[in-house]
């Protein structure tokens, strides 16, 4: 039996958020000599509790900060081809701990508005009292968001649908779109074909016929509820708004990786 089959076992016994809480401690101790090495190389950073890094990214403070500012660039350098980044509203939408919206400053303009949401509390909190010249404001796990229409030039979600239901990928499309300004980008990162291999065989089948997979029976949201993504599926979700990238994701160093949608908003 593959870990995945076993994983699958354990989720239909409801036990899958146990088995990752158990993780996480294995990994919080296994952890502790860098952490603590990180700590004190950084005493000053502003870094959020291990927890909080796990449940979003993994429990390595290293990577949390350098692969967080390295994301904000890469980000930045594809909005920049579809948008002057100028004076602009970006809302990064599941911005979690803050990972990669708290470097995107240093690749934008000043003139930028940048805005922060997610549904979890603890991390909106976190984020408030922690990154300033940053907007953050909480919302539910359904829409709405609390903006007005058109507000927004770009938003970003890093792997936000790959913890949804269907059902809430397209009541979050619409609400995405509805605050987003006409011919704005909507930049997501989805479980795509890389992702294949952590299904069960009758899962594969789903995906292959074009459907989306949803891991369940545990909380929506959190990052033990899985979406799987087929292209096909992700064109019937973004209907007549415009593809201006689609790159898939490939595998390095033995990781998948998520597939890149930029999608323009068509009115
Ligand atoms: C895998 S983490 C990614 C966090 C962050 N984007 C990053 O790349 O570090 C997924 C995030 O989505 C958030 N989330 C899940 N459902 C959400 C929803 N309906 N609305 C907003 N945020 C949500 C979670 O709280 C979590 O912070």
């Amino acid at each position: 039996m593959t870990k995945y089959y076993l994983s699958a076992l354990i989720r239909k016994l409801g036990l899958i958020q146990v088995l990752d809480k158990l993780r996480f401690y294995i990994q919080y101790i296994l952890t502790s000599k860098a952490r603590n090495n990180f700590f004190k190389a950084h005493p000053y950073l502003k870094l959020p509790p291990p927890y909080f890094l796990y449940e979003t990214y993994n429990l390595n403070y290293e990577s949390f900060y350098k692969n967080g500012s390295e994301t904000a660039k890469w980000l930045a350098d594809y909005f920049k081809k579809h948008k002057k980044l100028e004076n602009v509203n970006i809302l990064d939408w599941g911005c979690g701990p803050g990972r990669v919206i708290r470097h995107l400053p240093d690749y934008i303009d000043k003139s930028c508005n940048i805005y922060g949401t997610d549904y979890n509390e603890k991390y909106v909190k976190w984020c408030q009292m922690n990154l300033s010249d940053i907007k953050f404001i909480k919302n539910e796990l359904a829409p709405p968001l609390k903006y007005e229409n058109n507000f927004f030039d770009i938003i970003y979600g890093i792997s936000i649908f790959t913890h949804l239901s269907k059902d809430m990928h397209y009541q979050w499309f619409n609400e995405l779109l509805r605050v987003l300004k006409p011919n704005g980008i909507l930049f997501l990162t989805l479980h795509g074909d890389a992702f294949k291999i952590k299904l069960t065989e009758s899962e594969q089948k789903m995906y292959t016929s074009g459907q989306v997979v949803i891991k369940s029976n545990t909380k929506e949201g959190h990052r033990t509820y899985g979406a799987f993504h087929p292209d096909k599926f992700v064109h019937e979700l973004i209907g007549n708004n415009k593809i201006l990238e689609h790159v898939k994701g490939g595998v390095k160093n033995g990781m998948p990786q998520q597939d890149v949608w930029i999608i323009g908003k068509v009115v």
